[in-house]
């Protein structure tokens, strides 16, 4: 699809009037252009059957012209994220109604919290984008096609270079972003790790970042005695996936992301019962991510250096399995006493993590469909965000509001240490209670990231933390009904991440 800013609206295009409850058509930029007899029939209609907030309309004009009309909340209750849905809504509507080609005025969608009107732009073709993907790698086409929207052509009065920018990068973010969903959505027989991994080479040389896989042997030579011991059920052999995206200052210290790749979780010895199996494919949700982050911020030419980390592994049941009471010895010398082969992601996560303290980061970020207790706490809309740092809890938190990818937080304290402690190993994979189990989990994470070790400030002779956020995003792994997004993988965290990595 190609999402292009305008001046004028052409003839083959057909104009989407987004009205708010109350507004007068009449007033509506796209209005004028209309024909006089198009107009009058315009009014009338609108006259016999006023637009109220939900209502769609196609409508065909005496000139042979067609519009759209779609009806969306009043003023006073309108803001950005009703701005986004209704950016959705267009061309989901005009996909059911099979429209190739429409016109939309940026003004539409602008409030109080989106006044700038490039990020406005990139926001609307973002959405759009999202909104236009359809997995169908997997159905026999049908006989006219898929319907997919072909342009939208984005009007400004006051066009801008920023618009322009905007409506480019938007597009690169939302392209992005449905690859990550084709990844996740990709069944588990054909998305191995090393699949994945020659998804992650295709990206950065797509894209242009380095791409580096560790197979099994340089995995054992690493010492990640956590994604071994994960990966021991499967046939399938783990891969270890490092992405380099250096377009920073020489001397720059990177950020470093890190995204859970279970291709697939069965749960291991403590197999998933049928509910729980059934989506399990898309437990790399955060491995895509990392990879298309990194590919969408190479091509936006950000001038950062950026590190990506896959861990990727096959849970599995088997003769081979990790079993649950092992200890496995994690790259950091940390011991990990398995007391569930279910709480896989911790594991291969744990040593990512340690691996990423090489770059010596300046903020370290993970993404990972963790856990079903995050989504017991926040239900399908937010991920869970965790951060012992006020100022990056407040700025992915932004992040999140300003893309649609919406984060929450919850607790990281040093008091929940004492769930995961083991019995026989330095940590236990899970808690001891059936309570708070994003929070344990994000804790256990934790004691791989803070270290008496950790970056030293050599100018004051004291040891700092590497600044971590950790993103629990089995929340928001599939998209919820209602949200004008295709059935299956949501893209999580793909918004939030490019923004806060932007931002910082
Ligand atoms: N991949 C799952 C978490 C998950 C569940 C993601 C539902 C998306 C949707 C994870 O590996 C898992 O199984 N976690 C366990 C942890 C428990 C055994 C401590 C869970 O959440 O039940
Ligand atoms: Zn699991
Ligand atoms: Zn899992």
């Amino acid at each position: 699809m190609k999402v292009f800013l305008t001046k004028t609206i052409g003839n083959g295009s057909v104009p989407a009037f987004i009205l708010k409850e109350q507004q007068l058509l009449e007033r509506h930029s796209f209005f004028k252009l209309l024909a006089e007899g198009d107009r009058k029939q315009l009014l009338a209609f609108q006259k016999k059957s006023p637009l109220k907030e939900g209502h769609n309309h196609l409508i065909f004009l005496p000139s042979g012209r067609e519009v759209m009309l779609i009806g969306v909340p009043e003023r006073t209750t309108w803001n950005h994220r009703k701005a986004m849905l209704a950016a959705r809504r267009v061309v989901w509507f005009a996909k059911r109604e099979r429209v190739k080609r429409i016109a939309v005025d940026l003004d539409d969608f602008s409030s109080i919290e989106s006044k700038d009107r490039g990020m406005l732009a990139e926001t609307v073709a973002a959405q759009f984008t999202l909104a236009n993907f359809e997995f169908t790698e997997y159905k026999t086409s049908v006989p006219d096609g898929w319907s997919f929207v072909e342009e939208i052509a984005v009007f400004s009065l006051k066009p801008s270079a920023a618009i322009e920018r905007g409506v480019a990068v938007g597009t690169i973010i939302g392209e992005e972003t449905n690859k990550a969903r084709t990844l996740a959505n990709t069944p588990g027989g054909d998305m191995t790790p090393q699949k994945l991994a020659e998804a992650a080479a295709k990206a950065g040389e797509a894209s242009g970042f380095k791409v580096t896989v560790f197979d099994e042997k340089e995995i054992e030579k690493l010492k990640m005695g956590g994604i071994l011991g994960v990966s021991k059920g499967s046939a399938e052999r783990p891969r270890f996936i490092v992405m380099e995206y250096l377009k920073g200052g020489k001397n720059e210290r990177p950020i470093v992301l890190v995204g859970k790749g279970v291709t697939f979780d069965t749960g291991g010895l403590n197999l998933k019962p049928r509910d729980g199996i059934y989506e399990m494919h898309m437990d790399m949700s955060g491995g895509a991510a990392v990879i298309h982050v990194l590919a969408a911020l190479a091509r936006m030419k950000v001038k950062k250096n950026v590190i990506g980390l896959v861990p990727a592994v096959e849970n599995m049941p088997s003769g081979s399995s990790y079993r649950p009471g092992d200890v496995l010895k994690s790259m950091s010398g940390k011991t990990i006493e398995v007391l569930d082969t279910d709480a896989e992601g911790r594991i291969i996560l744990a040593d990512a993590l340690t691996y990423a303290k090489r770059y010596e980061p300046r903020l370290v970020v993970d993404i990972a469909t963790l856990t079903g207790a995050a989504m017991v706490a926040l239900g399908q809309r937010a991920s869970a965000l965790f951060t012992t740092d006020h100022r990056l809890e407040e700025r992915f938190r932004a992040a999140g509001e300003h893309t649609g990818d919406f984060v929450w937080p919850l607790p990281l304290w040093e008091e929940y240490e004492e769930e995961i402690k083991g019995t026989f190993g330095d940590l236990a994979n899970m808690g001891k209670t059936r309570y708070g189990g994003a929070i344990t989990a994000a804790v256990f994470l934790w004691q791989f990231i803070k270290s008496s070790r950790a970056t030293r400030d050599t100018k004051q002779g004291v040891e700092r933390n590497i600044p971590w956020v950790h993103l629990d995003i089995a929340p928001r792994m599939t998209t919820t009904e209602g949200s004008f997004l295709a059935k299956g993988a949501a893209g999580a965290g793909m918004g939030v991440l490019i923004e806060a990595v932007r931002r910082i």
